[in-house]
């Protein structure tokens, strides 16, 4: 087993079918993902996320290393109690322009109580006002932001990127570097809130109930090719269940996240963004996440 994987039986017991019970119950414990000489937590840490394309989770399953509990966002807004306490409680999530829509979702339901919060997001290309964006988000929950890191890493916007040329340029020992600094400072409760680049979006929006504006509609955003073979992928790495299959064929529809996990994650390459491919023969997924660890975590069907 690689030193970036965890075994499949502590996958499984990971993210898909953790509840909030689960996660109230105690500490999964699963193998570190770093090559770090184990400890294990003394503190309950809970590390929610949301990945399209698995870098989050793989930043999700390096900080629950070591005795945390990875909750999946998507899973657990099928839950009706989502009131949280731990000792820390950390979000991973993408960046896209600002906090995902599933994201803010989550936050406009939750409630939190912890002694230690912090927030990492994953991007391909600049952090802005991000951290920022977070602090207000969660003042809204009245839970106060102790530390917000980010870790640049492939970008996942298939439309405008190549992925062949995401994976060469992003170099897997400085995200893991990267990744255990910050394992390091949420273990020591660093307070730090990562300053971005100027120039950045203004956060309006960004406030868990506001308007959300970056939904649209799942078949106007993609075409289903003649090359599906109606393997269902799609149907399972969808977070928002914007697909079915029809007489081996796949179907988008309802309203889309953008967050381009069924495209990147189909097989066949047969899910074509209609504003545009940068390298169609090209799809992305994180090297140390598997697929089946993208279904469970954001399936909304029975896998
Ligand atoms: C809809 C969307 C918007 C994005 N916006 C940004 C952005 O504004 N800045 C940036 O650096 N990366 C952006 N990205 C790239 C992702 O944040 C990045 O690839 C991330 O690591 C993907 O995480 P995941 O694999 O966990 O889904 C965006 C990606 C998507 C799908
Ligand atoms: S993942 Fe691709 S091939 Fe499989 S059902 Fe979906 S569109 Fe078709
Ligand atoms: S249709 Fe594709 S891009 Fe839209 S929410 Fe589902 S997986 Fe994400």
């Amino acid at each position: 087993m690689s030193k970036h994987q965890i075994s499949r039986r502590s996958a499984l017991k990971l993210f898909g079918a953790a509840t909030a019970t689960l996660a109230m119950g105690g500490i999964v414990p699963i193998t570190s993902c770093s090559s770090r000489k184990e400890q294990k937590l003394s503190k309950k840490r809970l590390v929610f996320f949301f990945s399209a394309t698995g870098n989050s989770l793989y930043v999700a399953k390096c900080l629950a290393a070591d005795g945390g509990t990875m909750l999946s966002i998507p899973q657990m807004l099928k839950e009706k109690d989502l009131n949280f306490e731990a000792d820390e409680i950390g979000l991973v999530y993408p960046k896209y322009r600002e906090i995902p829509e599933i994201v803010k979702e989550f936050l406009t339901r939750a409630t939190f109580k912890c002694e230690y919060f912090f927030g990492v997001l994953t991007y391909g290309r600049h952090l802005r006002n991000d951290a920022q964006t977070l602090v207000d988000a969660m003042k809204e929950r009245k839970v106060k932001v102790d530390y917000v890191n980010g870790v640049k890493m492939a970008d996942n916007r298939l439309q405008r990127f190549d992925m062949a040329q995401e994976l060469k340029e992003n170099d897997p020992d400085k995200i893991d570097a990267a990744i255990a600094a910050i394992v390091k400072d949420v273990e020591a409760h660093k307070q730090y809130l990562v300053e971005g680049e100027e120039g950045g979006h203004h956060h309006a929006g960004a406030h868990p109930g506001e308007a959300r504006h970056h939904f649209v509609k799942a078949d106007e955003m993609f075409e289903v090719t003649d090359a599906c073979i109606g393997c269902g992928i799609c149907e399972y790495v969808c977070p928002r269940g914007c697909y079915s299959i029809e007489y081996d064929h796949a179907k988008a529809g309802g309203m889309c996240e953008q967050c381009l996990a069924c495209a990147q994650a189909c097989p066949q390459l047969a899910i074509a963004p209609t504003e545009g491919d940068a390298n169609p023969k090209a799809r992305y997924r994180n090297p140390n996440v598997s697929l089946r660890e993208l279904e469970r975590a954001n399936s909304q069907k029975p896998l």
